[in-house]
């Protein structure tokens, strides 16, 4: 059996497959994001362990975890978590969609090396800016640390013991030569650091380490388990999902959005805001437009609504043109196509007939749009979908799903009931990793519907779009 562990944004999911990668067991652990201050995002590396620690347990209690050969890692991208030379947590993470050093990726993207060796524009969110912002406002925190590692390697450490990164993830931090496979000396000393504040790289599909004997003990595995190098979240879903060849694309629901494509070789294209990255098998890279809200932005109007995200998408029957209220989702402020961290959200076009469903419709399609917004940045490099795979929490909207269908003009696949997103994509990778097998086994999953474009709305889906970007205009700059 493998295990993937998928630390997100949101909880921590486990997930056991078998030889024939059917999936054995799940287990979930919830995790909070904590906002100190306006733009700010931040975890509690412990909260991390603890959730694992639970899901482990679960897993342990479920199925048993005896026949387990290894475990792959996947994790939420970007984030700064700073140790000191006794591996000891230096201060919370500083988490992806965390943009207080926007200043700092602004100063560090107009050194054209960035763009050139890391192929892409240093976004706030990115790991490399964080460290530059740690070292000008909490300068004691910078002097100690040791070593930065992205979430899913701190994980990984207390797994282990090794101090490991792998190149999708590593592609996130602006500090890799994504073309090179390589972390850059220039990068790193452009931001005041070494190698040695870097883990070791490898590839996605190989061994990291092997379990710590304690933590095997205590659950119940093997002696010899090995912890396969895994991947970012999204490359880990591009695994999970069988999108790993030129051509495949998916789109992921989650916290973020994500419109992910495969490539068949390196194609950075940094002036379009989209994200190009090493994939999680070696000499393979992959293309993302990045949006930071989907299913963040339906929590929040389920806040504000005092409903939650599956009753409000309950009420909705079949797909609707788009009304006159607008939902721009930029509550944190931008990625693709925009690079703005200033930006903020906006409801637009309300009237007296507008309730609660047309607000969760707004929701939906404002999201939507921008997802369309980084089809167009990725049709600028060349890259065209022909098909998506659905993943993430959101994707259980068949309205959703149906508008994205519709506003993209491709239609949506959805793998059967299950979780074919991280946690599968990274127990496939310790697949990989104990047996030698490679892309061949990241196949599609088994799909349950094909959701085919409305046509008869497409028209008023463009219409929509165009309300959209003209609210999106004239938002700008207003903070
Ligand atoms: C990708 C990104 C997010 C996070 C969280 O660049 O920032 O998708 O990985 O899922």
């Amino acid at each position: 059996m493998y295990l993937g562990l998928d630390l997100g944004t949101s909880g921590l999911k486990g997930l056991l497959i078998d030889e024939t990668q059917g999936v054995v067991a799940e287990a979930a652990a919830p995790l909070g994001v904590s906002r100190p201050a306006p733009g700010w995002s931040e975890q509690s590396p412990a909260d991390w362990i603890a959730a694992a620690e639970a899901v482990m347990e679960a897993l342990s209690r479920s199925a048993g975890l005896g026949a387990v050969r290894a475990i792959g890692l996947s994790g939420h991208m970007h984030g700064a978590t700073l140790l000191d030379t006794a591996d000891e947590v230096l201060r919370p993470c500083i988490l992806w969609n965390d943009t207080r050093s926007h200043v700092e990726a602004a100063v560090l993207d107009g050194d054209p090396m960035f763009r050139r060796i890391s192929g892409n524009i240093v976004f706030p969110g990115f790991t490399a800016p964080k460290l530059d912002w740690v070292r000008a406002h909490e300068p004691r925190i910078w002097e100690r640390v040791a070593k930065v590692l992205l979430p899913k390697d701190y994980l990984r450490l207390w797994l282990t013991g090794e101090h490991v990164a792998e190149m999708s993830d590593a592609a996130g931090t602006s500090w890799l030569d994504t073309g090179a496979r390589d972390w850059s000396d220039d990068l790193l000393a452009a931001t005041g650091l070494t190698r040695s504040h870097m883990p070791r790289l490898i590839e996605g599909s190989e061994v990291s380490g092997r379990l710590r004997a304690e933590l095997a003990n205590r659950w119940g595995l093997p002696g010899d388990v090995v912890v396969a190098g895994g991947g970012g979240d999204n490359a880990a879903s591009g695994v999970g999902v069988g999108v790993v060849r030129a051509g495949d694309a998916f789109v992921s629901l989650g916290t973020s959005g994500v419109l992910f494509a495969a490539n068949d070789g390196y194609r950075p294209a940094p002036d379009t805001a989209v994200h190009t990255f090493c994939h999680a098998l070696p000499q393979t890279w992959h293309q993302m437009g990045v949006i930071l809200a989907a299913t963040d932005a339906l929590n929040w109007y389920g806040r504000f609504v005092d409903r939650d995200a599956a009753a409000l998408t309950a009420e909705l029957g079949a797909l609707q043109a788009p009304g006159k209220t607008v939902f721009l989702p930029y509550l944190g402020g931008e990625r693709t196509p925009l690079n703005d961290a200033a930006i903020r959200g906006a409801l637009t076009g309300l009237e007296h007939a507008t309730d609660r469903a047309a607000g969760t419709r707004a929701v939906l399609e404002g999201v939507t749009f921008a997802l369309r917004d980084c089809r167009d940045a990725l049709a600028v490099t060349g890259t065209r979908l022909e098909r998506l795979v659905a993943v993430g929490g959101g994707s259980r909207s068949e309205y959703w799903l149906s508008a994205i269908a519709t506003a993209l003009g491709v239609p949506v696949m959805l793998p059967q009931a299950g979780d074919f997103g991280g946690a599968f994509g990274a127990a496939r990778l310790a697949m990989m990793a104990a047996t030698g097998a490679g892309a061949e086994i990241a196949t599609l999953p088994p799909i349950a519907r094909v959701i085919e474009p409305v046509t008869a709305l497409s028209d008023a889906f463009d219409a929509g779009h165009a309300r959209y970007r003209a609210a999106q205009s004239a938002i700008r700059g207003l903070t």
